[in-house]
Protein backbone atom coordinates (compact mmCIF):
# COMPACT_ATOMS: atom_id res chain seq x y z
CA UNK A 1 0.00 0.00 0.00
CA UNK A 2 1.34 3.41 -1.04
CA UNK A 3 1.73 6.16 1.60
CA UNK A 4 1.24 9.68 1.88
CA UNK A 5 -0.43 10.03 -1.59
CA UNK A 6 -1.73 13.31 -0.59
CA UNK A 7 0.39 14.38 1.93
CA UNK A 8 0.01 18.52 2.22
CA UNK A 9 -2.93 18.54 0.12
CA UNK A 10 -6.21 20.72 0.93
CA UNK A 11 -9.74 19.80 -0.02
CA UNK A 12 -13.04 20.02 0.11
CA UNK A 13 -15.49 17.08 0.32
CA UNK A 14 -19.29 17.52 -0.22
CA UNK A 15 -21.91 15.05 0.30
CA UNK A 16 -21.05 12.95 3.56
CA UNK A 17 -24.09 12.40 5.07
CA UNK A 18 -23.65 9.02 7.03
CA UNK A 19 -20.98 6.01 7.04
CA UNK A 20 -22.93 4.68 3.85
CA UNK A 21 -22.26 7.38 1.82
CA UNK A 22 -19.49 7.40 -0.89
CA UNK A 23 -18.38 10.79 -0.07
CA UNK A 24 -17.68 9.72 3.81
CA UNK A 25 -15.24 6.41 2.47
CA UNK A 26 -13.50 9.22 0.38
CA UNK A 27 -12.98 11.38 3.64
CA UNK A 28 -11.43 8.18 5.66
CA UNK A 29 -9.34 7.38 2.61
CA UNK A 30 -7.80 10.87 1.96
CA UNK A 31 -6.95 11.38 5.61
CA UNK A 32 -5.47 8.01 5.60
CA UNK A 33 -3.09 9.33 2.39
CA UNK A 34 -2.40 12.30 4.37
CA UNK A 35 -4.76 15.16 2.82
CA UNK A 36 -6.62 17.51 4.88
CA UNK A 37 -10.01 19.00 3.99
CA UNK A 38 -13.40 20.28 5.39
CA UNK A 39 -16.21 18.66 5.24
CA UNK A 40 -19.61 20.20 3.86
CA UNK A 41 -23.46 19.46 3.10
CA UNK A 42 -26.42 21.09 3.00
CA UNK A 43 -27.62 22.69 6.39
CA UNK A 44 -30.74 19.60 6.62
CA UNK A 45 -28.44 17.56 6.03
CA UNK A 46 -26.36 18.32 8.83
CA UNK A 47 -29.53 17.83 11.50
CA UNK A 48 -30.12 14.32 10.06
CA UNK A 49 -26.63 12.49 9.24
CA UNK A 50 -23.90 11.94 11.24
CA UNK A 51 -21.30 14.38 9.52
CA UNK A 52 -20.04 15.58 12.66
CA UNK A 53 -18.64 12.57 13.80
CA UNK A 54 -16.88 12.23 10.85
CA UNK A 55 -15.07 15.42 11.20
CA UNK A 56 -13.97 14.78 14.57
CA UNK A 57 -12.56 11.43 13.33
CA UNK A 58 -10.78 13.63 10.18
CA UNK A 59 -9.50 16.55 12.81
CA UNK A 60 -11.75 19.19 10.56
CA UNK A 61 -14.95 21.36 10.77
CA UNK A 62 -18.15 20.91 8.53
CA UNK A 63 -19.13 24.60 6.66
CA UNK A 64 -22.47 24.11 5.78
CA UNK A 65 -23.71 25.12 2.28
CA UNK A 66 -26.66 24.97 0.10
CA UNK A 67 -24.68 23.65 -3.08
CA UNK A 68 -27.10 25.67 -4.95
CA UNK A 69 -26.60 28.90 -3.52
CA UNK A 70 -23.52 30.48 -5.29
CA UNK A 71 -23.60 32.94 -2.09
CA UNK A 72 -23.48 29.96 0.60
CA UNK A 73 -20.46 28.28 -1.97
CA UNK A 74 -18.70 31.97 -2.02
CA UNK A 75 -18.57 31.68 2.22
CA UNK A 76 -17.71 27.41 1.47
CA UNK A 77 -14.25 28.43 -0.63
CA UNK A 78 -13.36 31.37 1.83
CA UNK A 79 -14.21 29.63 5.04
CA UNK A 80 -12.14 26.47 3.72
CA UNK A 81 -8.96 28.46 2.89
CA UNK A 82 -8.74 29.97 6.13
CA UNK A 83 -9.24 26.66 7.91
CA UNK A 84 -6.50 24.67 5.81
CA UNK A 85 -4.33 27.53 5.59
CA UNK A 86 -4.10 27.90 1.77
CA UNK A 87 -5.39 26.86 -1.51
CA UNK A 88 -6.95 23.74 -2.90
CA UNK A 89 -5.61 20.78 -4.43
CA UNK A 90 -8.66 18.52 -4.66
CA UNK A 91 -12.66 19.21 -4.43
CA UNK A 92 -14.96 16.04 -4.48
CA UNK A 93 -18.39 16.98 -5.76
CA UNK A 94 -21.04 14.21 -4.29
CA UNK A 95 -24.39 15.32 -4.33
CA UNK A 96 -27.50 14.34 -5.56
CA UNK A 97 -31.24 14.55 -5.20
CA UNK A 98 -34.35 14.11 -7.07
CA UNK A 99 -37.80 14.57 -5.51
CA UNK A 100 -39.06 12.94 -8.96
CA UNK A 101 -37.72 9.88 -7.93
CA UNK A 102 -38.48 10.41 -3.86
CA UNK A 103 -41.89 10.47 -4.69
CA UNK A 104 -42.03 7.97 -7.04
CA UNK A 105 -43.26 10.21 -10.72
CA UNK A 106 -42.51 8.16 -13.54
CA UNK A 107 -40.68 9.62 -16.71
CA UNK A 108 -43.37 10.46 -18.26
CA UNK A 109 -45.20 12.53 -15.67
CA UNK A 110 -42.16 14.83 -14.18
CA UNK A 111 -43.37 17.74 -12.31
CA UNK A 112 -41.30 20.31 -13.81
CA UNK A 113 -40.15 21.85 -10.83
CA UNK A 114 -38.74 19.26 -9.66
CA UNK A 115 -37.27 18.36 -13.07
CA UNK A 116 -35.31 21.77 -12.47
CA UNK A 117 -34.48 21.08 -8.84
CA UNK A 118 -32.71 18.24 -9.45
CA UNK A 119 -30.61 19.46 -12.41
CA UNK A 120 -29.93 22.41 -10.01
CA UNK A 121 -28.81 20.24 -7.42
CA UNK A 122 -27.46 17.71 -9.08
CA UNK A 123 -25.38 19.14 -11.84
CA UNK A 124 -25.39 22.98 -11.60
CA UNK A 125 -23.95 23.00 -8.22
CA UNK A 126 -20.39 21.16 -9.99
CA UNK A 127 -20.95 24.63 -12.32
CA UNK A 128 -21.08 26.82 -9.37
CA UNK A 129 -18.16 25.40 -7.37
CA UNK A 130 -15.95 25.89 -9.98
CA UNK A 131 -17.24 28.91 -11.14
CA UNK A 132 -16.79 30.20 -7.46
CA UNK A 133 -13.70 28.49 -7.08
CA UNK A 134 -12.23 30.40 -10.38
CA UNK A 135 -13.38 33.63 -9.44
CA UNK A 136 -12.30 33.48 -5.92
CA UNK A 137 -8.97 32.53 -7.60
CA UNK A 138 -8.93 29.77 -4.50
CA UNK A 139 -7.78 26.78 -6.59
CA UNK A 140 -3.99 25.92 -6.71
CA UNK A 141 -1.96 25.16 -9.65
CA UNK A 142 -2.79 21.51 -10.79
CA UNK A 143 -5.61 20.80 -8.27
CA UNK A 144 -7.95 17.96 -9.13
CA UNK A 145 -11.82 17.93 -9.14
CA UNK A 146 -13.75 14.86 -9.13
CA UNK A 147 -17.84 14.27 -9.53
CA UNK A 148 -19.33 11.15 -8.92
CA UNK A 149 -22.00 9.80 -11.88
CA UNK A 150 -23.59 6.93 -13.06
CA UNK A 151 -24.04 4.94 -16.53
CA UNK A 152 -27.61 5.92 -16.58
CA UNK A 153 -26.30 9.24 -18.21
CA UNK A 154 -25.39 7.33 -21.54
CA UNK A 155 -28.18 4.30 -21.01
CA UNK A 156 -31.92 3.90 -19.58
CA UNK A 157 -32.53 2.85 -16.69
CA UNK A 158 -36.15 3.48 -16.20
CA UNK A 159 -36.57 4.30 -12.09
CA UNK A 160 -33.89 6.71 -12.34
CA UNK A 161 -36.24 9.30 -14.37
CA UNK A 162 -34.42 12.65 -14.18
CA UNK A 163 -31.50 11.77 -12.80
CA UNK A 164 -30.39 10.66 -16.10
CA UNK A 165 -30.59 14.17 -17.40
CA UNK A 166 -28.80 15.14 -14.28
CA UNK A 167 -26.05 12.88 -14.58
CA UNK A 168 -25.53 13.69 -18.26
CA UNK A 169 -25.52 17.50 -17.79
CA UNK A 170 -23.09 16.76 -15.21
CA UNK A 171 -20.61 14.46 -17.22
CA UNK A 172 -20.71 17.63 -19.73
CA UNK A 173 -19.57 20.37 -17.10
CA UNK A 174 -16.89 18.39 -16.14
CA UNK A 175 -15.93 18.26 -20.08
CA UNK A 176 -16.70 22.00 -20.80
CA UNK A 177 -15.01 23.64 -17.27
CA UNK A 178 -12.05 21.05 -17.82
CA UNK A 179 -11.08 22.56 -20.37
CA UNK A 180 -10.94 26.06 -19.31
CA UNK A 181 -9.65 25.27 -15.92
CA UNK A 182 -6.64 23.11 -17.31
CA UNK A 183 -6.10 25.54 -19.66
CA UNK A 184 -5.87 28.23 -17.04
CA UNK A 185 -3.95 26.44 -14.30
CA UNK A 186 -3.67 22.69 -15.22
CA UNK A 187 -6.46 22.27 -13.20
CA UNK A 188 -7.76 18.37 -13.67
CA UNK A 189 -11.94 17.66 -14.12
CA UNK A 190 -12.84 14.46 -14.35
CA UNK A 191 -16.35 12.03 -13.32
CA UNK A 192 -16.16 9.04 -11.79
CA UNK A 193 -19.40 6.49 -13.01
CA UNK A 194 -20.05 4.22 -9.89
CA UNK A 195 -21.30 0.92 -10.19
CA UNK A 196 -24.68 0.91 -7.92
CA UNK A 197 -23.64 1.05 -4.12
CA UNK A 198 -25.65 0.55 -0.90
CA UNK A 199 -26.11 4.11 0.24
CA UNK A 200 -29.50 6.99 1.42
CA UNK A 201 -29.49 8.07 -2.45
CA UNK A 202 -28.94 4.93 -3.78
CA UNK A 203 -31.46 2.54 -1.72
CA UNK A 204 -34.43 5.74 -2.98
CA UNK A 205 -34.57 4.55 -6.11
CA UNK A 206 -37.24 2.50 -7.09
CA UNK A 207 -36.09 -1.57 -7.70
CA UNK A 208 -32.74 -0.84 -6.67
CA UNK A 209 -31.85 -3.94 -5.25
CA UNK A 210 -32.93 -5.78 -8.35
CA UNK A 211 -29.99 -3.60 -10.47
CA UNK A 212 -27.62 -3.70 -7.65
CA UNK A 213 -28.20 -7.58 -8.14
CA UNK A 214 -28.54 -7.49 -11.78
CA UNK A 215 -25.25 -5.24 -12.45
CA UNK A 216 -23.38 -7.02 -9.52
CA UNK A 217 -23.83 -10.07 -12.36
CA UNK A 218 -23.26 -8.43 -14.93
CA UNK A 219 -20.07 -7.31 -14.13
CA UNK A 220 -17.08 -9.45 -14.55
CA UNK A 221 -15.67 -7.80 -11.42
CA UNK A 222 -18.52 -7.36 -9.72
CA UNK A 223 -19.70 -4.02 -8.57
CA UNK A 224 -17.25 -1.34 -7.27
CA UNK A 225 -17.31 -1.27 -3.69
CA UNK A 226 -17.67 2.25 -1.81
CA UNK A 227 -14.67 1.96 -0.35
CA UNK A 228 -12.94 0.99 -4.17
CA UNK A 229 -14.55 4.30 -5.43
CA UNK A 230 -12.85 6.05 -2.48
CA UNK A 231 -9.14 4.72 -3.61
CA UNK A 232 -10.20 5.82 -6.75
CA UNK A 233 -11.05 9.54 -5.83
CA UNK A 234 -7.07 9.45 -4.11
CA UNK A 235 -5.58 7.92 -7.38
CA UNK A 236 -7.19 11.22 -8.85
CA UNK A 237 -6.65 13.81 -6.55
CA UNK A 238 -3.21 12.29 -6.49
CA UNK A 239 -0.07 13.98 -8.63
CA UNK A 240 0.12 10.02 -10.02
CA UNK A 241 -3.02 11.30 -12.39
CA UNK A 242 -1.83 14.75 -13.81
CA UNK A 243 -2.73 14.77 -17.36
CA UNK A 244 -5.91 12.70 -16.63
CA UNK A 245 -8.81 15.83 -17.53
CA UNK A 246 -12.34 16.03 -19.06
CA UNK A 247 -13.12 12.03 -18.88
CA UNK A 248 -15.96 10.12 -17.72
CA UNK A 249 -14.33 7.44 -16.01
CA UNK A 250 -16.07 3.97 -15.29
CA UNK A 251 -15.49 2.50 -12.16
CA UNK A 252 -17.93 -0.44 -12.46
CA UNK A 253 -16.31 -3.44 -12.32
CA UNK A 254 -16.90 -3.74 -16.08
CA UNK A 255 -20.11 -3.37 -16.73
CA UNK A 256 -20.11 -0.61 -18.89
CA UNK A 257 -18.29 -3.35 -21.35
CA UNK A 258 -21.02 -5.82 -20.83
CA UNK A 259 -23.58 -7.18 -23.42
CA UNK A 260 -24.96 -9.88 -21.70
CA UNK A 261 -23.06 -12.35 -19.31
CA UNK A 262 -22.66 -16.41 -18.53
CA UNK A 263 -24.61 -15.33 -14.90
CA UNK A 264 -27.68 -13.63 -16.40
CA UNK A 265 -27.94 -16.05 -19.70
CA UNK A 266 -28.31 -18.67 -16.81
CA UNK A 267 -30.92 -16.63 -14.87
CA UNK A 268 -32.92 -16.07 -17.99
CA UNK A 269 -32.11 -19.83 -19.39
CA UNK A 270 -35.40 -22.23 -18.57
CA UNK A 271 -34.65 -24.58 -16.08
CA UNK A 272 -35.97 -28.15 -17.47
N1 LIG B 1 -25.38 5.09 -4.57
C1 LIG B 1 -25.27 4.79 -5.85
O1 LIG B 1 -25.73 3.74 -6.32
C2 LIG B 1 -24.53 5.74 -6.76
C3 LIG B 1 -24.02 5.26 -7.99
C4 LIG B 1 -23.36 6.15 -8.85
C5 LIG B 1 -23.23 7.48 -8.47
N2 LIG B 1 -23.73 7.92 -7.26
C6 LIG B 1 -23.59 9.34 -6.93
O2 LIG B 1 -22.76 9.48 -5.80
C7 LIG B 1 -23.05 10.74 -5.18
C8 LIG B 1 -23.21 10.54 -3.69
O3 LIG B 1 -24.36 9.77 -3.41
P1 LIG B 1 -24.41 8.60 -2.32
O4 LIG B 1 -24.91 7.39 -3.04
O5 LIG B 1 -23.15 8.55 -1.54
O6 LIG B 1 -25.64 9.04 -1.40
P2 LIG B 1 -25.77 10.05 -0.16
O7 LIG B 1 -27.24 10.22 0.04
O8 LIG B 1 -24.97 9.57 0.98
O9 LIG B 1 -25.13 11.42 -0.72
C9 LIG B 1 -25.86 12.43 -1.39
C10 LIG B 1 -25.49 13.73 -0.72
O10 LIG B 1 -26.00 14.88 -1.41
C11 LIG B 1 -26.26 15.85 -0.40
N3 LIG B 1 -27.07 16.96 -0.89
C12 LIG B 1 -28.36 16.89 -1.35
N4 LIG B 1 -28.80 18.12 -1.65
C13 LIG B 1 -27.77 19.00 -1.40
C14 LIG B 1 -27.61 20.41 -1.52
N5 LIG B 1 -28.60 21.20 -1.97
N6 LIG B 1 -26.42 20.97 -1.15
C15 LIG B 1 -25.40 20.19 -0.68
N7 LIG B 1 -25.50 18.83 -0.56
C16 LIG B 1 -26.67 18.25 -0.90
C17 LIG B 1 -26.96 15.01 0.67
O11 LIG B 1 -27.11 15.67 1.91
C18 LIG B 1 -26.07 13.79 0.72
O12 LIG B 1 -25.02 13.97 1.64
C19 LIG B 1 -24.30 11.28 -5.89
O13 LIG B 1 -23.92 12.20 -6.89
C20 LIG B 1 -24.88 10.03 -6.52
O14 LIG B 1 -25.71 10.31 -7.63
C21 LIG B 1 -24.35 7.07 -6.41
Amino acid sequence: MVNNLLQGKRGIITGALDPSSIAWHVAEKVFAQGGRFVLTNAPLAMRMGKINELAAACQTEVVPADATSVEDLTLLFDRAQEVLGGKIDFILHSIGMSTNIRKAKPYEDLNYDWFMKSLDVSALSFHKMMHVADKSDALNEGASIVALSYIAAQRVFPDYTDMAQAKAVLESIARSFGQVLGTKKKVRVNTISQSPTMTTAGQGIGGFDAFFTYADKMSPLGNAPAEACADYCVALFSDLTRWVTMQNLFHDGGFSSVGISQPIVEALTPKE
